[in-house]
């Protein structure tokens, strides 16, 4: 096993002799077939590229794009950012997932207006002990912003150089991590490293995917372990697996005919902090006859909708639906949790699967409107 120290040589093999060959060849390319155009290209401002990197992590670029766009317009610069209520970040964050992200960037950002004058340090080390900033991260947002001379390593990298040296072990474990970090620190170039970062994303991101590889594109294809043994598929070695557990849960849809109801999460754990619908261990009549009592409603009718499961990184989630018609005591309806139509609760930032839940319920409702009584998801009036 190579554990990524000095890459070992191989029969019909050609390797890179120099390191600096391996950072050469990439700047290179990254310059002629490198991407050019993203909107956090265009800049040097570390708010600017720090918000595309924490955007960026576990998401695609595609889906990053509108997201960073609005979040700019709404708080351009870091003033904004640390001015603004968290509510109003994770209502902007809303869909992009790992909500964490969205709660560190608000702390980061008043962090850095109370203690270092509202301007993000230089170096990667003080970069990366700001909230919610790992290594990698601290490393891209160095070099892009001030042209810093530090190693990234996320998933992308890690698949690159697990091709490239041959790297035969799970890059998460522990120890395989650190020897790719020193790995990824010794292939630096004296020079360029912000097109020498942008070259190994835009190689992971574009060349070295996952699935088909694109080798004849690649400019490292002469040295790459993997290519010359034809073993692109079956590396980087899969983490071994064991399977996700499942919980359960069920969420109660209260509707009234006009509005429905939505709880705000407490600020820590799953969708912290975001509006989602209120949450019961059972489906039963009598779980939904409390939650009604507890908002001053009458209980009129229960009906389940379809279920979701939804996907987190730790474990899966198995939603039951309950859709609860309710009639609505005006004088009590002041409690906790706020009413909000159909339309206005979509675009509340509520959690990916709410928004499904809610989603259906609005094309049911424009079917309905239409004439149309077919689907499941009918909100009754
Ligand atoms: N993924 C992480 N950072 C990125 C960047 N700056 N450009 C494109 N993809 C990325």
């Amino acid at each position: 096993m190579n554990r990524g120290g000095p890459p070992a040589p191989t029969p019909g093999v050609t390797r890179c002799t120099e390191i600096t060959d391996f950072a050469d060849r990439l700047i290179v390319w990254q310059h002629r077939h490198g991407r050019h155009d993203l909107p956090w290209q265009q800049t040097r401002d570390p708010y600017r590229i720090w918000l595309s990197e924490i955007m960026l992590q576990q998401t695609q670029v595609t889906t990053v794009i509108p997201y960073y766009a609005r979040f700019l317009a709404r708080f351009p610069d870091l003033a904004a950012l640390a001015a603004a209520p968290l509510e109003a970040v994770l209502e902007h964050w809303a869909g992009l997932g790992y909500y964490a992200r969205a709660r560190n960037l608000h702390r980061c950002a008043r962090t850095l207006v109370a203690t270092h004058g509202g301007r993000f340090p230089e170096s990667p080390q003080a970069i990366a002990e700001l909230p919610g900033i790992g290594r990698s991260t601290a490393a891209a947002i160095a070099a892009f912003a001030f042209g810093a001379r530090a190693a990234i390593l996320d998933g992308n990298v890690k698949r690159v150089l697990a091709r490239h040296f041959g790297i035969e072990r799970w890059p998460g474990e522990t120890q395989t991590e650190r020897a790719l970090w020193t790995l990824a620190e010794s292939l630096l170039p004296a020079r360029d490293t912000a097109a020498y970062t942008q070259g190994l994303m835009d190689l992971g991101a574009t060349v070295c995917t996952r699935r088909r590889p694109r080798c004849d594109d690649c400019p490292l294809h002469a040295g790459c372990l993997a290519r010359a043994q034809g073993r692109q598929e079956t590396l980087p070695v899969s983490r071994p697996r064991k399977p996700l557990p499942l919980r359960r849960t069920v969420m109660l849809l209260l509707a009234d005919g006009e509005r429905v109801l939505l709880e705000r999460r407490p600020p820590s754990g799953i969708w912290g902090g975001l509006l989602s619908l209120p949450e019961s261990d059972s489906a039963t009549p009598a779980a939904a006859q409390d939650l009604a009592r507890r908002h001053g409603c009458e209980l009129l009718e229960t009906r389940p909708l379809p279920a979701l499961r939804h996907t987190f990184t730790h474990f899966q989630l198995d939603i039951a639906v309950l859709h609860c018609r309710v009639r609505r005591d005006e004088v009590a309806s002041d409690g906790p949790g706020c009413w909000l139509a159909l339309d206005a609760a979509h675009e509340a930032g509520t959690p990916t699967p709410v928004r499904k839940i809610l989603n259906e319920m609005r094309k049911d409702d424009t079917a309905r409107n239409a004439g149309n009584h077919s689907t499941n998801l009918r909100c009754d009036r």
